[in-house]
């Protein structure tokens, strides 16, 4: 009885303990909140909305992290709205206004949502800008919005020129290798990526008639592996194979369908982008795949530095950049560790 008794009290005690926690935690915030809480009472801090396309890929999270790690410096909060398809662009857009957010800033699924983007913005007096994919007109052409992205043409010249170098480094000829290049024309900064990749590598001296182009339908990693398999079932020819990508998804994606196809990982050289958490996981493991290597982008500028532009931006009336292109460095199996620690990113 006496036992029974004791644990009641227990558990009661530990119940309103996480209550109080609980409450705390929505009291004083962390900087950050979700669109389901965008109508909590956070005082008069200024609240900014961080919508992006793909909500559950590592580099997106990455960017919220280090949102939030400028809300919570600066005593402003972040509200992050995950909106993987053009249909609920707007109208999140309007319930994050409804909720307070004076600031916008958009990854969006559809880019050439970008005309209606900017005047829904407009009307609910939010400031906009663009991180990552650049908005556009419905003819694909950019629009005047504040916009932090990478050096896309740049970065994927250093995938191909890596690929060259460890093609050279391997000894395979141009006779039996081939170029598997996951592609998304339809998205600018994917296609320069992709292009550059090509670019580097037949300046080097890969012939262009040796590059398969694979088009994505969806850029996360069953929609690379889907386009990757196309091309492999077209090319059992191919002794080894490179690989590139937009990103990392685009990568990962096209392993794993080699690795379906068993082929062996010696065989086969894939360079992302990204440098995110699903590439560091292949690196850590015992045996090699066919990932070699990605290019670590600085997710923490597209992060920390947007949020904290836009706070100005609404703050003080300071203007942020007009365009900012970021850049990125090769991490392999070898250095990966170094890198990250360096970068100040747990490896
Ligand atoms: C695009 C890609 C992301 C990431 C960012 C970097 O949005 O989909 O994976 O590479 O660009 O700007």
């Amino acid at each position: 009885m006496r036992k029974l008794s004791m644990i009641k009290v227990d558990r009661k005690y530990w119940g309103s303990l996480l209550g109080l926690v609980t409450l705390m935690a929505v009291g004083c915030g962390s900087g950050a909140s979700t669109d389901a809480d965008t109508k909590t009472a956070s005082g008069d801090k200024p609240k900014i909305a961080f919508m992006v396309k793909q909500p559950e890929e590592p580099w997106f999270q990455l960017e919220w992290k280090f949102a939030k790690e400028a809300a919570d410096k600066d005593g402003f909060e972040i509200v992050t709205i995950g909106a993987p398809d053009g249909d609920q662009v707007l109208q999140k857009i309007e319930s994050a206004a409804a909720g307070g957010a004076k600031g916008l800033i958009i990854c969006s699924p559809d880019v050439k949502l970008g005309p209606a983007i900017l005047a829904r913005t407009e009307k609910l007096g939010m400031k906009l800008m663009s991180v990552d994919d650049a908005l556009v007109d419905e003819t694909g052409k950019p629009l005047d919005v504040h916009h932090l992205g990478i050096s896309a043409r740049k970065i994927g010249n250093t995938v191909g020129e890596a690929l060259d170098a460890e093609m050279k480094k391997r000894g395979w000829t141009n006779a039996d290798t081939a170029l598997l290049l996951i592609t998304r024309d339809e998205l600018d900064t994917a296609k320069e990526r992709t292009e550059g990749e090509a670019e580097a590598l037949t300046k080097a001296g890969f012939p262009a008639d040796k590059i398969y182009r694979a088009p994505e339908k969806t850029t996360d990693v069953p929609g690379a592996r889907d386009a990757a398999t196309v091309v492999l079932t077209q090319h059992p020819e191919v002794k080894h194979w490179l690989v590139a990508a937009m990103n990392d998804s685009g990568a990962l994606g096209a392993v794993r369908a080699t690795e379906a196809y068993n082929l062996k990982p010696e065989n086969v050289v894939a360079i992302g982008i990204n440098g995110d958490t699903g590439v560091i996981d292949e690196f850590k493991k015992p045996q090699p795949s066919g990932l070699f290597g990605s290019i670590l982008l600085q997710a923490r500028r597209h992060g920390y530095d947007t949020a904290e532009a836009m706070f100005h931006w609404l703050k003080d009336g300071k203007e942020p950049a007009k365009i900012t292109y970021t850049d990125g460095v090769l991490i392999t199996r070898e250095n990966f560790k170094k890198v990250l620690a360096d970068s100040g990113l747990p490896g």
